[in-house]
C-alpha cells in the first residue's frame, strides 16, 4: 500500500479526488462549443470567488506570469512603481520590474512584519508629479507567512492617481478579496494553491483603470499581451491553445469552492491557522508574523535554537510522510513554514504536528512542562 503524503507546503497543496478524475477526461477541442461552456462556468466561477464584474483572464502560466502580464501591460521602461516589500515574492516583483527598465520606489519591511497603510498613503501625497503609475504588493507574503491589510492600502491607491497591482497568489480564498469593494485594478492568483488544482494557471482580474495605461504602456508583450486575452476571454477561450485539462480540473474545483461557500472557506483556513499558531505557541517556538498580520495559507516558524530546520524536514519526511516547507531567499536554512491551504484538513494538521513534536523530542528539544 502507498501511504498518504501529508503535503503541507505553500502550493502545489493536495489535489481532491474528484478534482483529479475530472483533470483526466478525455480531451475536447479547446475551440469547440463544448469547451466554451465548461470555460464560461469557470469564468463565473473566477469572478463570485473574486467578488468583480471585471474579466478575469486565465492564462496558462504559473503565478509568476501573472504577475510578469501585470507589469508588461500597464508600464512602460522608465516608469515609477511603489513596490511594497514584505519579502521573496515583493523581492521578486521588484527584480521583474528592474529588468523591463521600470524605476522601484520601495517601502520594505523586515520579515514578519507587513506595510502601514499610512506609508502609501504618505509615498503617493509626496508625489506630486504624479510619477508612480502603480502600486505593487503581495496579499499573502508566502516567505514569511504575512497578510498585508489589503482593503486599507487598495482603498487608498483607489483615490489616487496610480492603480494598484496586488499579487494574492497564495491567499486568494484563504482571506477576503472583495476586488470591485476595494477598487482594486489588478489581482492576481494562481491554480496550484488554495484553488485545489495542479500548477499551470494564473487568473488576473482586470479593472476598468487599467485599459488607459495599457494604450500607452511600451513594455514589449506577446504571449501576455491583456487585449488578445481580452478578445478571447470574450470568446470564452483562451489566445493560444488552453490546457484543456486544467480548465476541467479548475471546473470541478470551483464547484466544490463555492458549494463550501467562499466565506465559509475563509473561516475554515481561520481554523487552521489559528489551530497551527497556538500550537506551536504552547511548545515554545516563536511564530515568524504577529497574530494580526497572520496568514490564513502558511505559518512561518523560528526552530529551536540548536536545531537545523533542513535536518528536521528530512527527518519527519522519511519517518512519518509530512513534508512542511524550509525557508525561501534570506530565510532559507533559517525557519520552515507549514501550508494549510485548499484541500488541507485539520485531521491532517493533526497528524503532522504530532509527527512534528516526535521529530523535535528526538533532535533533543525540551518542550514546556505539560506538553504531551
Ligand atoms: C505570493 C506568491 N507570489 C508569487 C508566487 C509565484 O508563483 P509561481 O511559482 O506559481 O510562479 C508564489 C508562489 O509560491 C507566491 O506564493
Amino acid at each position: 500500500m502507498e501511504s498518504k503524503q501529508y503535503l503541507l507546503i505553500p502550493g502545489p497543496t493536495p489535489v481532491p479526488d474528484s478534482v483529479r478524475q475530472a483533470e483526466a477526461q478525455q480531451m475536447i477541442g479547446h475551440r469547440s462549443s463544448d469547451f466554451t461552456k465548461i470555460f464560461g462556468e469557470v469564468q463565473d466561477g473566477l469572478k463570485q470567488i473574486y467578488h468583480t464584474k471585471n474579466p478575469v483572464f486565465i492564462i496558462p502560466s504559473s503565478g509568476t506570469g501573472g504577475m510578469e502580464a501585470a507589469i508588461v501591460n500597464t508600464l512602460s521602461p522608465g516608469d515609477k512603481i511603489l513596490l511594497c516589500n514584505i519579502g521573496d515574492f515583493g523581492k521578486r516583483w521588484g527584480e521583474m520590474a528592474k529588468a523591463y527598465g521600470i524605476v522601484v520606489q520601495e517601502i520594505k519591511k523586515a520579515p514578519g512584519q507587513v506595510i502601514d497603510p499610512k506609508e502609501v498613503a504618505a509615498a503617493l501625497d509626496a508625489d506630486k508629479n504624479k510619477e508612480i503609475k502603480a502600486v505593487l504588493f503581495q496579499q499573502n507574503e508566502t516567505s514569511t507567512g504575512a497578510l498585508n491589510p489589503v482593503k486599507e492600502i487598495g482603498e487608498i491607491v483607489a483615490k489616487s492617481h496610480a492603480i494598484s497591482i496586488v499579487d494574492s497568489i497564495s491567499g486568494m480564498l484563504t482571506a477576503p478579496m472583495k476586488v470591485d469593494e476595494w477598487g482594486l485594478d489588478i489581482v492576481i492568483s494562481g491554480s496550484q494553491k488554495a484553488y485545489m488544482i495542479p500548477p499551470g494557471l494564473a487568473f488576473v482580474s482586470v479593472g476598468p483603470r487599467v485599459w488607459p495605461l495599457y494604450e500607452k504602456s511600451k513594455c514589449p508583450k506577446y504571449y501576455f499581451d491583456f487585449k488578445q486575452f481580452k478578445k478571447f476571454d470574450e470568446k470564452k477561450q483562451t489566445p493560444t491553445t488552453t490546457p484543456v485539462s486544467l480548465i476541467y480540473a479548475l471546473q470541478a474545483a470551483l464547484r466544490l469552492i463555492l458549494a463550501e461557500g467562499i466565506e465559509n472557506g475563509y473561516k475554515r483556513h481561520a481554523a487552521m491557522a489559528s489551530f497551527v499558531r497556538s500550537e506551536i505557541r504552547k511548545w515554545g517556538l516563536k511564530l515568524m508574523a504577529e497574530d494580526k498580520a497572520a496568514s490564513m495559507s502558511v505559518t512561518a516558524i523560528w526552530p529551536p535554537e540548536g536545531i537545523d530546520p533542513e535536518a528536521m524536514r528530512k527527518e519527519l519526511k522519511s519517518k512519518y510522510n509530512v513534508v512542511v516547507a524550509g525557508g525561501q531567499g534570506e530565510l532559507n536554512g533559517k525557519i520552515f513554514r507549514i501550508g494549510h491551504m485548499g484541500g488541507v484538513t485539520m485531521d491532517d494538521l493533526k497528524f503532522a504536528l504530532d509527527a512534528l513534536k516526535k521529530v523535535l523530542a528526538g533532535m533533543g528539544y525540551k518542550f514546556p512542562e505539560g506538553v504531551a
